[in-house]
């Protein structure tokens, strides 16, 4: 068994090969940056959404983990939009697509299928590049955003599983990796350290 006892990266993690059918076309490290700014815009801005109708239709539970992930998307474009602003000073921010309405489950399911995406296609792909490249920047940040989007993916299928079941767990989201908690048990970031005390409370 793999166990480690320092915070997960790249180089002592299992966990970062890309799916064989990644359909993410690498760019420079700069053009990727600017991807993922891009893709975590369209997602922040869809889990937005998708609270509004899960808080209307009496999905309390649901609404506030979107709430959460939108914010955890908003971590994400900081530290990215941050890299590129440094090397592209000229640097225009996206905005985010129009995104459709959809049934409060089908919405989950959407939004775990955009988290998986993530972790297992778009940053490892990214995260080579930037390897490749000797941008250890890059890399960490790509890195912590590729580990809180599987733990994203999880939680939206936990509220898929559970969406009629009484819940009233409380949201922690990390403002230095986008890493979601659910409940009161924990103490640190499993991902980059940050302690409870710092986290957002949804
Ligand atoms: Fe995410
Ligand atoms: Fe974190």
């Amino acid at each position: 068994m793999n166990v480690r006892d320092e915070l997960p990266a790249y180089d002592n993690s299992s966990n970062f090969n890309i799916v064989a059918d990644a359909t993410t076309e690498p760019g420079t490290t700069l053009d990727n940056l600017k991807a993922a700014v891009q893709g975590e815009t369209g997602a922040s801005a869809k889990y937005a959404l998708y609270a509004e109708t899960a808080e209307a239709t009496g999905y309390d539970q649901v609404a506030r983990l979107f709430k959460a992930a939108s914010y955890a998307e908003q971590v994400h474009i900081r530290l990215e939009s941050a890299l590129v602003v440094e090397r592209d000073p000229d640097y225009v921010k996206p905005v985010a697509p129009e995104c459709e309405r959809l049934a409060v489950d089908l919405s989950l399911i959407d939004a775990a299928k955009g988290e998986i995406f993530e972790t297992s296609d778009m940053y490892p792909t990214f995260i080579e590049q930037a390897v490749d490249e000797g941008d250890e920047r890059a890399v960490k940040v790509f890195s912590r955003a590729k580990l809180a989007e599987s733990v994203h993916a999880e939680k939206y299928l936990e509220a898929y599983n559970n969406i009629d079941a009484a819940d009233d767990d409380v949201y922690y989201v990390c403002p230095g990796c986008g890493y979601i908690h659910k409940g009161e048990d924990f103490e640190t970031c499993p991902i980059c350290g940050a302690p409870k005390s710092s986290f957002k409370k949804f």
